[in-house]
C-alpha cells in the first residue's frame, strides 16, 4: 500500500465511522487531545536522551529512569523534581575500543542503561550496553543520592551488546532473568538465569531462530497448586518460524515458559534449562494472512484472585509494511499454562533428503512429562530436582521444545484493532465504575507519542480518548503505571511524562462528560463538573455502558456572540465538536444551512465568504452524538452575525479619526472574546490561565469559547482510586527496536530487501502441518 494511501485512510476515519458505524477497524478515539505542556509533566535533561528504562521504587517515591549514560531518581508524584542522578560514562578507551571494532563512536559505542531492578536489600542491579561491552554494577539510593559501587560485573548474556537490539529480563528471588544475545555480533541469543549456578536455553535453532524479545513475567504457579507445582517465568518474543512449510522466512509470536526450580539435566542438557517449552501466540486480525507480531505485554492479576485468573495482555503490529493496523489481543494465564502442560508436542521429520518439516508428534511421551516442573508425581518417584530427570525425558524436549497447539486470545479475536500510528506499548488497569462494575481499562502507547485511552464494556471497545504527549512525534518507548501514585509514566528518546489515568477536567458539560464514558470520571450535579470518582462521595452521573446522558440537568445555554463583518468580508463562525463521534450542523433562524459557494460548513466550524446583508441572522451549531441507547443534540455555539458598514459597527469610533476605526473594531471584538472566554472560565470553575487556552484553541480569537474545547484544567490531579487494583507491570527491555537478537549481518538484508519477499507468501503455503499423515 502507498504510504500516502494510508495516510489518507487515516484521516478519513472519522468520517468513514459515521458511514459504517460497526466495522471493527474504525475504532475512533472519542475525544483527540493535541499537545499542550499542561497534558503532562516532562522530564527532560538538556543533552541527554534515550529514556528507556524505567524502575518504579514506589518504597522510596521515586522512579528510576536508565537514560544513556545516566541513572536518575525523580520524585513519583512529580517526575520534573530531579532527587538524584548518577553518571555512568565509557572512558575514552572503551570508546576507541568499540569504534576500532567498526561501530559508531556517538551512538553505538555508549553506555545505554537497560537493566535496572531491586533487589532484596534494597539495592539496585544496573545493567548497560558499555560501548558493546555489557557491564553491570550494583546502585544504592541513600541520603538524597544515587551510587554505583563499580563493581563491574560482566554483563554478557543479561544485557545487549548493541544498543537496538531487544531485549527483556525480570529479577525474581534476587536471581536475573534475561533474554538477550550473549555475543559481539549479536548471533547468539540466550534464555539465562544468572545465579551461582546459572544456566541458559540450548543454542539451536529449535529453541530460538533469530528472535526479538519483548517481555517477561513471573507466575506464582506454585500457589495452592495440588500437583505441587513449580512458579514459573513467562517469556514473549517473536522468531524466525522453524516450523513453517514456506520458502520464505516467516516471523511468528511466541511464549516460552521455564520452571524457576530447574537446574538443568545432569548429563544432557547440562545447566541448560530442562523445562523450555514454547507455543505460538496468535492475534487473528481479520483479513490479514501473515501472522501479526508481538510488541509488548502487561501482566494482569487481581490481588485477590488466583493466579489463575491472571491475564496477559499484548500487543501486534504487522508482520510487513502491509498494513497499518496494530491490535491488542488479551490471553488467559490458565489457558497458556494449559497449553504447556497437556497440549502435544511439534516434531522435526526429515523428508527427502535435508528438507525438515515440523509435524505433530503423537508417539509415546516419556514420563516425567518432557518439560514440565518438578511437581509431587515426579518427586514420589524419586525426581526431586531436575538434575534426576531420565536422559529419555531430557533428550525428548532438547529436540522438541515447541507446542503443537497454538495460543488462542480471549474471544479468539482481538479486543481491538486500529489504523493509524503503530501500538508500541501497553498498561491495563481494572477500574470500578460507578455502577460497582469493574472495567478494564487498556492505556496504549503509539510511535508518533500519543497515548490512547481504550475500555472494554462487555466485549465492545471504545476509545475515550487520544492524549499527544510530546510535541514532536516520539514514539512512546515504554509505559509504567504505579498503583500508588495513580499515574502512568511514558518514556521516549526524548524524555519521560507522567500522566493522570483520567483528566476528567477535560470535560465541560454534563453530556460531554457521560458521553465520555470513561469510568474514572462522573458529572458532579452539585459542583457543576466533570470530576473524578475517586474524588468525591457524592453520587455522580455516569454511564459507561450505554452512554446515558438522560439524567443530565439541562445544560446551560450557550452565551450568544455577537459577530460583525464588513460587507464582502469573510469570517469563521467556530463550532469546534467536544467529539469526534459527533456530527455537527448548522442552523441560522432556525433554518438548516446547507454547503453552498459562500457557506462552507468545515470540520470546526462555518465558513461564510464574501459576506452580504443577506447572511444577517442568528446562527446556531448543534453537534449530534450517538450513544448506545440514545441521540443526544447539544448547542455548541451560537451567534448574531451582522453585515456593517465600518462606520456604524462601531460608533463610538467616530470621534476618533476613521483611520484607526478597523483597529478598534478588531482590539474591541479581541477585548470582548478574552472576557467571554475568562469569565466561561471562571463560571465552569477552571482558572487556568487565559493565554493557555488561547494557545490550545488556536484560531478561536473571534469571541467563539468552545463549549467543547480542551481546557488544561484539572491534569495531573493525583486521583488515589480507593478500589482499584493493579498489575505488576511486565520489567521488559520494550520497544527497542525491531532488531533481532542474532544473524545481525542478516538482519540488514531482511530490513532492506526481505520485507518484500515476506510479503510475497502466498496463503498455501502458510499453512502449518499438523499432523504427520499430511506428509
Ligand atoms: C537515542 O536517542 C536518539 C534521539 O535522541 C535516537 O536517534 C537513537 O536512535 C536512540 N538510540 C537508541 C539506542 O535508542
Ligand atoms: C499495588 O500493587 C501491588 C502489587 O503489584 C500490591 O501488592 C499492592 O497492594 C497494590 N497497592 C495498592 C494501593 O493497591
Amino acid at each position: 500500500m502507498h504510504p500516502l494511501f494510508c495516510v489518507s485512510i487515516f484521516w478519513l476515519l472519522p468520517l468513514a465511522l459515521v458511514l459504517d458505524d460497526d466495522s471493527p477497524l474504525d475504532c475512533v478515539p472519542r475525544r483527540s487531545v493535541p499537545y499542550h505542556s499542561d497534558n503532562a509533566h516532562l522530564f527532560h535533561e538538556e543533552g541527554m536522551s534515550n529514556y528507556t528504562t524505567m524502575l518504579l521504587r514506589e518504597d522510596l517515591g521515586l522512579l528510576l529512569l536508565g537514560a544513556k549514560e545516566a541513572v536518575y531518581a525523580l520524585d513519583l508524584n512529580d517526575i520534573t523534581k530531579k532527587r538524584a542522578s548518577v553518571k555512568w560514562e565509557v572512558t575514552q578507551q572503551q570508546e576507541d575500543d568499540c569504534h576500532n571494532k567498526g561501530k559508531e563512536p556517538e551512538t553505538q559505542c555508549k553506555n545505554y542503561i537497560r537493566i535496572l531492578h531491586k533487589l532484596d536489600d534494597n539495592r539496585m542491579y544496573v545493567c548497560g550496553t558499555n560501548a558493546f561491552n555489557p557491564e553491570c554494577d550494583y546502585m544504592s539510593y541513600a541520603n538524597g543520592k544515587l551510587t554505583l559501587e563499580k563493581k563491574g560485573e560482566d554483563g554478557k548474556g543479561k544485557c545487549p551488546f548493541d544498543p537496538i537490539q531487544r531485549y527483556a529480563s525480570i529479577m525474581v528471588d534476587d536471581n536475573l532473568y534475561s533474554a538477550t544475545s550473549m555475543n559481539f555480533l549479536g548471533s547468539e541469543p540466550v534464555l539465562m538465569r544468572s545465579s551461582p549456578s546459572s544456566i541458559r536455553t540450548e543454542f539451536k535453532s529449535s529453541w530460538l531462530n533469530e528472535p526479538n524479545f519483548v517481555s517477561m513475567a513471573q507466575m506464582p504457579e506454585s500457589d495452592q497448586s495440588d500437583e505441587g507445582d513449580d512458579d514459573k517465568v513467562y517469556l514473549f518474543f517473536s522468531e524466525s518460524a522453524v516450523e513453517c512449510d514456506c520458502y520464505n522466512k516467516l516471523v511468528v509470536s511466541r511464549v516460552a515458559r521455564v520452571c524457576k526450580g530447574d537446574v538443568g539435566g545432569e548429563r544432557t542438557l547440562q545447566k541448560k534449562w530442562t523445562s523450555f517449552l514454547k507455543a505460538r501466540l496468535e492475534c487473528p486480525v481479520l483479513g490479514s494472512q501473515l501472522p501479526y507480531i508481538i510488541q509488548d505485554t502487561y501482566r494482569w492479576c487481581d490481588p485477590d484472585q488466583h493466579w489463575k485468573s491472571c491475564f496477559f495482555y499484548a500487543i501486534f503490529t504487522p508482520q510487513a509494511d502491509t498494513s497499518d493496523l496494530s491490535a491488542v489481543c488479551a490471553y488467559r494465564v490458565s489457558d497458556i499454562s494449559r497449553v504447556f502442560a497437556e497440549g502435544k508436542y511439534k516434531m522435526p521429520v526429515t523428508v527427502e533428503t535435508s528438507y525438515v518439516k515440523w509435524v505433530m508428534y503423537s508417539g509415546d511421551v516419556p514420563v516425567p512429562r518432557p518439560g514440565a516442573c518438578i511437581d509431587k508425581v515426579a518427586r514420589e518417584a524419586g525426581i526431586t530436582q531436575s538434575l534426576d530427570l531420565p536422559d529419555r525425558t531430557l533428550q525428548f524436549v532438547k529436540d522438541r521444545p515447541l507446542m503443537d497447539q497454538a495460543i488462542q486470545p480471549i474471544g479468539k479475536k482481538p479486543l481491538l484493532v486500529r489504523r493509524g500510528a503503530t501500538f508500541t506499548c501497553i498498561v491495563v488497569n481494572h477500574v470500578q465504575a460507578a455502577d460497582g462494575h469493574k472495567y478494564h481499562v487498556m492505556f496504549i502507547g503509539t510511535e508518533d507519542g500519543s497515548l490512547l485511552k481504550a475500555a472494554n464494556y462487555d466485549g465492545e471497545m471504545f476509545i475515550i480518548e487520544q492524549v499527544q504527549l510530546f510535541q514532536s512525534p516520539q514514539s512512546i518507548k515504554i509505559l509504567r503505571f504505579s498503583n500508588v501514585t495513580d499515574q502512568l509514566y511514558a518514556g521516549s528518546d526524548y524524555g519521560v511524562v507522567q500522566v493522570p489515568v483520567a483528566t476528567c477536567g477535560r470535560s465541560l458539560s454534563c453530556m460531554d462528560c457521560v458521553l465520555a464514558r470513561d469510568p474514572y470520571c462522573g458529572w458532579d450535579k452539585v459542583a457543576g463538573s466533570c470530576v473524578a470518582l475517586s474524588s468525591t462521595q457524592r453520587e455522580l452521573i455516569q454511564s459507561v455502558r450505554d452512554g446515558d446522558a438522560s439524567l443530565c440537568p439541562k445544560a446551560a445555554p450557550v452565551p450568544i456572540v455577537n459577530q460583525s463583518i464588513l460587507p464582502g468580508g469573510n469570517v469563521k463562525l467556530l463550532c469546534p465538536s467536544p467529539s469526534n463521534l459527533a456530527t455537527t450542523s448548522w442552523e441560522r433562524d432556525g433554518r438548516h444551512v446547507t454547503s453552498s459557494l459562500r457557506h462552507q460548513l468545515l470540520q470546526d466550524g462555518l465558513l461564510i465568504l464574501n459576506a452580504s446583508d443577506s447572511d444577517v441572522g442568528r446562527y446556531r451549531c448543534l453537534s449530534v452524538e450517538h450513544s448506545k441507547v440514545d441521540k443526544y443534540t447539544t448547542r455548541v455555539a451560537e451567534y448574531q452575525l451582522d453585515v456593517k458598514r465600518a462606520a456604524t459597527s462601531v460608533p463610538q469610533s467616530q470621534r476618533r479619526g476613521p483611520s484607526v476605526v478597523g483597529l478598534q473594531a478588531a482590539v474591541g471584538l479581541l477585548v470582548v472574546s478574552l472576557l467571554a472566554l475568562l469569565a466561561w472560565n471562571f463560571y465552569n470553575g477552571h482558572l487556568p490561565l487565559p493565554w493557555n487556552c488561547n494557545e490550545k484553541k488556536k484560531g478561536q480569537s473571534n469571541g467563539s469559547h468552545g463549549q467543547g474545547g480542551h481546557t488544561s484544567t484539572g491534569s495531573h490531579q493525583v486521583a488515589l482510586m480507593s478500589g482499584l487494583t493493579e498489575g505488576k507491570p511486565l520489567v521488559s527491555g520494550s520497544g527497542q527496536s525491531r532488531s533481532n537478537n542474532n544473524h545481525t549481518d542478516r538482519e540488514v538484508g531482511f530490513s532492506s530487501g526481505e520485507d518484500d519477499d515476506a510479503t510475497r507468501v502466498t496463503l498455501p503455503s502458510l499453512q502449518f502441518i499438523d499432523d504427520e499423515s499430511e506428509i
